[in-house]
């Protein structure tokens, strides 16, 4: 995109058709010139650390000829990307180009649905053209294993299909496995897929999931598990040992990745307290708590990988326990573990749920499919900066940024492309763009034109130029009798989300679409507040909206009730409401009062797990 351009010095209109063509590896035309590897090329970027050597380029277009300089064929590639994109005639100009950071990444999850080769070739189409340079694939994960592994056939035969096409259906089924859903990577298609991403310098990163997200695995192998059913493998066997290293060294024989992610994320190690293996191997390495059972197969898996000259990448929860010795991090839960790991003097690729998570709702959920918790609309990525909080002598450990698109909600391949499209071209600025040059507003108005460009290539994307926005009731602050008035709690909000703490309900700033942007208190309890307004006044109507996310465990009060006091002793009902909107996701309840008060005890009865309110208002 033009926004990857450092630096142009106008130079006037380029006279003669070029006949150009996207820079795919295959084809430049006889009117480009191109010089790699010479001089001054090399000396003027000579002070850039090397992995942006590598990728630099001058790109000069003048009104006789174009001339491309790089140190490497792959920075010819990215000036060849960056020609592409330039409408004709061509400005002509000097543009010195180079990126950010060495990883810019996508990761797919490939196995909540399976996504088939010729997919998986089509987005690389896409994601390399913005520059991205990682292909994160999540191949493997309870909802099914997606890469054949010769060693192994059963991982497929069973677990690659199975029973129940969307995520609820198959979560729900008892018997989840060998249905006629799914699907999986052959080994051809996998080298097919590595080499057309390393014509488009891009390196596919494959993820195998260990310990936890192994349910598929634990029902496949006999023997890996703590017992016959698990989610986690056991790493008291050495079964599970064999069996991961024989499926790491068939990984590593089709992935030239020098990273091998190994996920780490989330294991719930259940059955590691009182199954005989964990316990003996605790007892035996001399292993304090299950963190340390499960920094002991981390640490395993890394000598194995770094045996064979690759390197460990996993979620940030590979840092409980201790980080093993020559561990990335790939800092999902906030940046926090990204920032421990640099501070321990790893390196780390920031991909912060609130910032680079694509599962998340794009625009208005009331008008989107069904997201996994939360909104993020492109300009809160575009807006991310990874080396915040990182000091200036550690930022060589950080690597980079990446969007992370789960699947469980997303059945669809074109869904897919919606959630990616434009919002991995936020992604792709973050990784690629120095700072100075970013601007908000000149990139949203080439995101839109390049998702429109893509959907006349057959892609489906989101459109820009339509979108709502957060929610309308969020942007201003709301005046109302109650603004700034005292709240006292009968429960506390949950320590998770505070939000304004005891000032959040009375503080005029209402929530927008997600319960975890700051402006929504959370409860695991009945919401039961009493707003002290200072002095009597006449009350017309209370009211407060509450947000349904099932998928996140939020719900609607099933029931309301509003009080009214003038001496905060006595209080008489205003009214009840009961919830007659179910199905809503954004639901005032409010009652009217038409009596003076001083205070108003609000309380909404909790049906399941959470609820989310922002704003008591009174009127
Ligand atoms: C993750 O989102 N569980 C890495
Ligand atoms: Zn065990």
């Amino acid at each position: 995109m033009k926004a990857l351009l450092t630096l142009i010095v106008a130079l006037g209109i380029l006279p003669a058709p070029v006949s150009f063509e996207r820079a795919d590896g295959t084809s430049t035309t006889k009117d480009v010139e191109v010089v790699v590897g010479k001089r001054p090329f090399t000396r003027w970027c000579a002070s850039l650390p090397d992995f942006a050597k590598k990728e630099a380029y001058r790109l000069t277009i003048t009104p006789k000829r174009i001339r491309i300089e790089a140190n490497t064929p792959e920075g010819v590639y990215r000036a060849e990307t960056t020609l592409g994109q330039l409408e004709y005639p061509y400005p002509c100009g000097v543009i010195v180009d180079y990126p950010r950071f060495p990883w810019r990444g996508i990761m797919l999850d490939i196995s909540r649905h399976f996504r088939d080769k010729e997919f998986i070739l089509k987005q690389i189409d896409a994601l390399s053209e913005v520059k991205l340079n990682v292909l994160h694939l999540h191949l493997t994960d309870a909802a099914g294993w997606r890469l054949e592994v010769k060693s192994h056939p059963e991982l497929t035969a069973k677990a690659a299909w199975r029973v129940g096409d969307t995520w609820r259906e198959w979560d729900t089924t008892g018997k989840r496995y060998e249905g006629s859903y799914g699907g999986f990577l052959s080994q051809e298609d996998v080298r097919e897929i590595v080499a057309y991403a390393a014509r488009h310098h891009m390196t596919v990163v494959p993820e195998i999931e260990m310990p936890g997200h192994s349910r598929e695995t634990v029902y496949a192998i006999p023997g890996v598990g703590c017992r016959e059913f698990s989610d986690d493998l056991c790493p008291g066997k050495e079964a599970t040992f064999q069996l991961l290293e024989e499926v790491l060294a068939e990984v590593m024989d089709l992935f030239p990745s020098e990273y091998i992610h190994i996920g780490g994320d989330e294991a719930g190690k259940r059955h590691w307290h009182d199954c005989p293996d964990c316990q003996r191997r605790m007892q035996e390495e001399g292993l304090k708590n299950v963190e340390e059972l499960q920094s002991y197969l981390v640490r395993r898996i890394e000598r194995f990988l770094n045996a064979h000259g690759r390197r460990l990448i996993g979620w940030d929860e590979i840092l409980e326990g201790g980080l093993s010795p020559n561990a990335t991090v790939m800092s999902w839960r906030g940046t926090e573990g990204g920032l421990e790991a640099i501070r321990q003097g790893h390196d780390a690729v920031m991909t912060p749920g609130n910032r680079c998570y694509l599962d998340k709702v794009q625009d208005a959920p009331v008008r989107e499919p069904e997201g996994w918790g939360g909104y993020l609309p492109i300009d809160s990525i575009y807006v991310y900066d990874p080396a915040a909080g990182i000091p200036e002598a550690s930022l060589g450990h950080l690597l980079g940024v990446q969007g992370n698109l789960w699947h469980e909600l997303i059945p669809q391949p074109s869904h897919t492309e919606y959630m990616l499209y434009p919002r991995a071209f936020a992604i792709a600025e973050i990784g690629w763009s120095p700072l100075e040059v970013k601007d908000a507003d000149d990139f949203r108005e080439r995101a839109t034109a390049h998702a429109a460009a893509l959907r006349e290539r057959g892609y489906t994307t989101f459109k820009l130029e339509e979108e709502v926005g957060n929610r309308p009731a969020s942007r201003e602050a709301e005046n109302h009798l109650g603004r700034g008035a005292k709240v006292a709690y009968a429960r506390p909000w949950h320590r998770n989300y505070p939000a304004a703490r005891a000032a959040t309900l009375t503080d005029g700033n209402l929530g927008g679409w997600s319960y975890g942007d700051g402006r929504w208190q959370g409860f695991l309890s009945d919401v039961d507040v009493t707003i002290d307004l200072g002095s009597e006044k006449p009350v017309h109507y209370v009211t407060a909206t509450f947000l349904a996310a099932p998928g996140a465990g939020v719900y609607l009060p099933d029931r309301v009730t509003v009080e009214y006091s003038v001496d905060g002793e006595h209080y008489l009902l205003a009214g009840e409401l009961l919830n007659e909107n179910p199905d809503g996701k954004y639901i005032p309840f409010g009652v009217s009062v038409g009596k003076d008060a001083r205070y108003i005890r609000y309380h909404a009865f909790r049906t399941k797990e959470w609820l989310f309110t922002d704003e008591i208002l009174i009127y």
